[in-house]
């Protein structure tokens, strides 16, 4: 209990440390601090996205879990018919699951959970020559930078858990909105 109380307070000093550190900070260094934020965007196929149609949305608040997070599929004007009625994916239909964090906060009259920001995306595009995988490519973005996951495989990390839903073309989620 002593030893819980020791981290705690040395936590909240390092918090101190680091709160006046920064209000110290002489107002001359901005322009460099500035100029070291990188800007990220996303890929052609997903200009736009967080602006397509929200068809489906959970909380998984699990956070040991590999879907931990708010989670929204969000899809694009092409696979929006195909989506709503199960007809035929077209070429250039992208589905994407977008992980968000999450605020939850609760008092006596219940508990409230606010979408925070994207941790990853996991998005499924259109591709016929993607025969290994039954005509979609299949990726994980980081949500930030929209850098593919290198250590995701596509067949054994994706695919091979959507296949039970081969005759909705893979696509798990339904519309229900
Ligand atoms: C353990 C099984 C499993 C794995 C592995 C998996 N998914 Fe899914 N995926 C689901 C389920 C279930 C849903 C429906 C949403 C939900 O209930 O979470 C889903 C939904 C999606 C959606 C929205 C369209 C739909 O099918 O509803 C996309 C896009 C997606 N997954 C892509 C991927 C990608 C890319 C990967 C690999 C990085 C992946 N998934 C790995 C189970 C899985």
């Amino acid at each position: 209990m002593k030893l819980k109380n020791f981290f705690g307070s040395a936590i909240l000093f390092a918090v101190f440390l680091g709160i006046t550190g920064c209000a110290s900070t002489p107002s001359a260094q901005s322009p460099a601090i500035a100029q070291s934020k990188v800007s990220y965007h996303e890929p052609d196929f997903l200009i736009g996205y967080s602006d397509w149609a929200n068809t489906f949305s959970k909380v998984v608040s699990n956070s040991k879990s590999p879907f931990y997070g708010f989670l929204r599929v969000l899809v694009n004007d092409t696979a929006l018919p195909a989506y709503k009625t199960g007809s035929a994916y077209l070429q250039g239909s992208v589905l994407v699951l977008e992980f968000n964090g999450m605020e939850e906060v609760s008092d006596s009259a219940g508990s409230e959970i606010t979408m925070d920001k994207t941790i990853w995306l996991a998005v499924m595009v259109r591709d016929s020559s993607a025969v290994e995988t039954g005509g979609w490519r299949f990726m994980a973005l980081d949500g930030v930078t929209f850098r593919e996951k290198p250590e995701v495989d596509p067949v054994t990390g994706c695919y091979n858990c959507h296949l039970p839903q081969r005759t909705n073309d893979y696509v798990f989620s339904r519309y229900s909105r």
